[in-house]
């Protein structure tokens, strides 16, 4: 298993790589000082394909693959795999692709990293996404049970099935953390360092408060995407956490 939980700051921020052509991308996370972690969501993977994760890693980089996995047992598993073995060191599945595809899921991850003589990554469930809201769950797709248990509920189907962690809201994170003690990861985006627009995140919380309430790593983005000095600002985040 990768060496996730480092007491270093830094270790512990992930700048999302959102809204970026692909030479931006690569240049943005080279030039701010001191950046660890970058997410490689379904944009940029869109645009550029998988010799992103490589072009990161080659400068220094850890990746999250952000892709939201959620299909058939054999095609996650091998999708899983693939993305083990690009060097991904966290990867996202849905928890409703269910229990069957998650184990699968985790077993590939673990194979390709070992072919591929790399560190294993984590998985990470996905359970609600958070455009969501309860009355569209229940009048779409017919979900009646309340986003507050349906969370805990898919979090823990994903860790029976072996999964490392989930994605969640830092509001969510007190109550995921006393069911899932450490080393179960949970990676929180809405985070707002003091000072910094909140934008379309409703519900936010500050880098340090969200770690105090369990938070294994954030997941950052326009606050040091769009600041004037992006180096500043993640000097700012990691400041805010020492
Ligand atoms: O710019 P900001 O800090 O809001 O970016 C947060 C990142 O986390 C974006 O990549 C966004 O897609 C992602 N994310 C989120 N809320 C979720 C899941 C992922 O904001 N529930």
């Amino acid at each position: 298993m990768a060496p996730l939980l480092s007491a270093d700051p830094a270790e512990r921020i992930i700048v999302a790589l959102d809204g970026m052509a692909p030479d931006q991308a690569l240049s943005f996370a080279a030039q701010v000082e001191g950046l660890r972690w970058v997410k490689v969501g379904l944009e940029l993977f869109v645009q550029v394909g998988p010799d992103v994760v490589a072009q990161l890693r080659e400068r220094g980089l850890r990746v999250f693959l952000d892709l939201k996995f959620h299909d058939i047992p054999a095609t996650m598993a091998g999708a899983c795999r693939r993305a083990a073995a690009l060097g991904a060191e966290l990867i996202t599945v849905h928890a409703c692709a269910g229990s069957k595809a998650l184990k699968v899921a985790q077993a590939a991850a673990l194979e390709g990293a070992q072919q591929a003589g790399l560190f294993a990554p984590t998985l990470l469930a996905v359970t609600v996404l958070t455009s969501w809201e309860e009355q569209r769950l229940q009048r779409e797709l017919a979900i009646t049970q309340g986003i507050a248990e349906r969370v805990p509920a898919l979090a823990q189907l994903s860790s029976t099935a072996g999964i490392g962690g989930c994605v969640c809201s830092p509001l969510e994170a007190a109550a995921l953390r006393a069911q899932h003690p450490e080393p179960f990861a949970l990676v929180t985006p809405g985070i707002r360092p003091k000072g910094s627009a909140v934008g379309d995140q409703a519900r936010v919380m500050g880098p340090a408060d969200a770690i105090a309430a369990g938070a294994s790593q954030l997941v950052i983005g326009r606050p040091i995407l769009k600041a004037a000095d992006p180096s500043a600002a993640f000097a700012t985040c990691c400041g805010e956490l020492s």
